[in-house]
């Protein structure tokens, strides 16, 4: 998408962390901006905050595992900035542990937001966006966690890989339309994440204390260890810019952390040596093969 001066932009998880950052990388390039945020608290700080640059933006408690809950935030959007051209299904919580530990409380409430959020994302605004025709660009926040499997993130990668294929098919389905869409797929960044069980609903919260329940990841050991990990970790007013930036120029995959380059061709190395493996198998046990 180009000119994105007075266009609306629909940001999910917008009151916090890389939402928010989102919110003012499109402000400052003059974006009308709905944060739609589960947290009012977090929503009235970042709306005091973005409106001191005096942009023209609003709030909307939200919660996007709701459908009609979508479907009304669409609707007050559209009544409040007109039609909408950017969507940025972004909402996200972590749990982590090895997975014996993983109760189905907690597939349940991570599946719920970081994929259930994003389908509700799609399925809102897709026909909106045909419909008014003007073009528009979605961007579905994934993680390096969509591309590379992480011990004790089983729920975490089940719901950032279904996220990253879901992107993968929908950029071929949506740009006859003339419909961008993005994969945001960073490692760690400087945000509420780590605190994510401060959002977890009651009737999907068990036994085990969920607010420290990613501290006890394989990956992020002890909470000094989380500390110590956030306080080199990127900025994320960095991949706010690099949100605009995908957007603009119609990237598809954003890569904030190239460190793990080597690591996803690790993997897709793995995959190929595994297919010469098959590929020898069946030479020497199917018949008709070359
Ligand atoms: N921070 C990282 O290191 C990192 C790395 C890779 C991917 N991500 C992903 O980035 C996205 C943004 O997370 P963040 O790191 O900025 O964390 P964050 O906790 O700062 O922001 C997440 C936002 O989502 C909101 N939210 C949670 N549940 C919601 C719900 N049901 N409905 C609406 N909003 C809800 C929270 O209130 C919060 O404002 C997530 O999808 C996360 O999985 C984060």
């Amino acid at each position: 998408m180009q000119d994105l001066a007075g266009k609306v932009a629909f940001i999910t998880g917008g009151a916090s962390g890389m939402g928010l950052a989102m919110a003012h990388s499109f402000s400052a390039a003059g974006m009308k901006v709905v944060i739609a945020d589960i947290e009012q608290q977090a929503l009235d700080a970042a709306l005091a905050e973005l409106g001191q640059r005096n942009t023209e933006v609003i709030g909307l408690k939200v919660d996007v595992t709701r459908r009609d809950a979508m479907e009304d935030a669409a609707q007050e959007t559209e009544e409040k900035f007109g039609k909408v051209h950017v969507v940025c299904n972004n909402a996200g919580v972590a749990v982590g542990g090895p997975v014996d530990t993983m109760s189905y409380k907690d597939w349940d409430w991570v599946m719920g937001v970081n994929l259930d959020g994003v389908i509700n994302g799609i399925q809102t605004f897709t026909p909106r966006m045909k419909a008014h025709g003007e073009g528009g660009h979605f961007v579905n926040t994934a993680s390096m966690a969509g591309h590379l499997g992480i011990a004790s993130l089983s729920v975490y990668n089940t719901s950032k890989f279904a996220v990253v294929g879901m992107s993968e098919s929908i950029r071929q389905d949506l740009a006859p339309h003339n419909i961008g869409v993005s994969v945001l797929c960073p490692g760690v960044v400087r945000t509420k994440i780590f605190e994510s069980g401060r959002n977890r609903p009651q009737d999907l919260t068990g036994d085990r204390d969920t607010a420290s329940l990613v501290l006890q990841s394989g990956t992020t050991g002890d909470p000094s260890q989380v500390q110590a990990l956030l306080a080199t970790a990127l900025d994320a007013s960095v991949v706010g810019d690099m949100v605009l930036h995908a957007i603009l120029t119609n990237e598809f995959y954003i890569f904030s952390h190239p460190e793990f380059q080597s690591a996803v061709e690790a993997r897709a190395s793995e995959i190929s040596a595994s297919f010469e493996r098959w590929r020898a198998y069946c030479q020497t046990h199917i018949s008709n093969q070359e």
